[in-house]
């Protein structure tokens, strides 16, 4: 009697835990399947042994950045954790509709069961904020007037793709140290219109991901007091301040935290460092941080302005 109750138990135990692993094994299933209608069947994955990873580089807000390799070729290595950040997966998918010579190329992306690995093209220079505020490379004032119309013409170029960045500013522009090209990067706040449906997202004919982000400091009156929707126009208020602090050396705004920004916001103040521009630069910076963003220079003609002000074939050899 005994031992049949023990035996009974014994079974009872034997069938709970084998209950545990198929709840285990559906939810493993269920997961994966989360994760692959997230990231979408059409992203090329290359698989983990592909993707070597060297030193930190840097580590923002999500990723963490490492130098790298793929297949021989070097890299920048972000990882990212998965699923913490359902609208990151727009930072798979929005490069992919990318090539152009001022934006840093993705190369390659890796899914492995906790993070996301994306390899880009490394660049060997530095982020405009550290150039800026360490002079770990000179830039004089050509060279910077030449990442401004490069920068302009990538932003140009992603307005026309219904693309929006959503996080302009000097940590995300990157410039090599040979070249002084730039080159701009982290695709982590973009937001994309169309298109998106073949990649399982139903966002056509409207903006998905994130609603409202970026980095306070650079953040357009529209976007940070009034809750509205990032747009081109909010990128090009991004831009300005970024142009205004890489041409001054100064940050856009004298605050004493970066969050006194809704403030000055506020009282429509024009941004502080505008008083120590050059004033042949004015014409490049101001019309960029109009508080009405109807009133803002769109990237086409900024792009325009800017190319009448260089010497285009001293630095590419021809001109356009
Ligand atoms: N392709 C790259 N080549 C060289 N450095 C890079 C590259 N991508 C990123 N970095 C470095 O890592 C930093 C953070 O990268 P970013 O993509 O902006 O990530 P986060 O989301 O963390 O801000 C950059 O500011 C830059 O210093
Ligand atoms: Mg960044």
């Amino acid at each position: 009697m005994i031992i049949n109750r023990l035996l009974q138990k014994k079974r009872e135990k034997e069938e709970e835990r084998r209950a545990e692993e198929r709840k285990m094994k559906v939810w493993k299933q269920r997961k994966t399947l989360r994760s692959s209608a997230v990231f979408g069947s059409k992203i090329p994955f290359v698989s983990e042994d592909a993707i070597q990873i060297k030193e930190f580089i840097d580590g923002g807000s999500f990723g963490r950045v490492h130098r790298g390799s793929y297949q021989g070729t070097p890299v920048a290595v972000k990882k990212m954790p998965v699923g913490e950040y359902p609208s990151k997966s727009l930072e798979l998918i929005i490069p992919l509709y990318l090539s152009h010579p001022h934006i840093v190329r993705m190369i390659a992306v890796c899914r492995k069961e906790h993070e996301i690995l994306i390899a880009s093209e490394y660049i060997h220079g530095a982020n405009l904020e550290q150039i800026l505020h360490t002079q770990c490379l000179k830039l004089n004032e050509e060279d910077k007037t030449f990442v401004a119309l490069e920068i302009g013409m990538a932003v140009e170029y992603i307005h026309g793709r219904n693309i929006i960045h959503q996080d302009i500013k000097p940590a995300n522009i990157l410039v090599s140290e040979r070249s002084k090209t730039a080159y701009l990067t982290d695709w982590g706040l973009a937001n994309m219109k169309d298109s998106l449906a073949q990649f399982g997202i139903s966002a056509s004919g409207s903006f998905c991901g994130p609603r409202v982000a970026g980095t306070p400091l650079y953040m357009s009156p529209e976007v940070l007091l009034h809750d509205k929707r990032c747009t081109a126009m909010s990128d090009m208020w991004s831009l300005g301040l970024t142009y205004l602090e890489m041409f001054t050396g100064t940050l856009p705004w004298t605050l004493n935290n970066p969050f006194a920004v809704t403030g000055v916001l506020l009282k429509q103040e024009p941004p502080h460092a505008l008083a120590i521009l050059q004033p042949h630069l004015t014409e490049i910076v101001e019309p960029l941080v109009k508080y009405e963003p109807q009133s803002r220079m769109n990237a086409t003609a900024l792009v325009t302005r800017l190319k009448s002000k260089v010497n285009l074939v001293k630095k590419y050899g021809y001109e356009w």
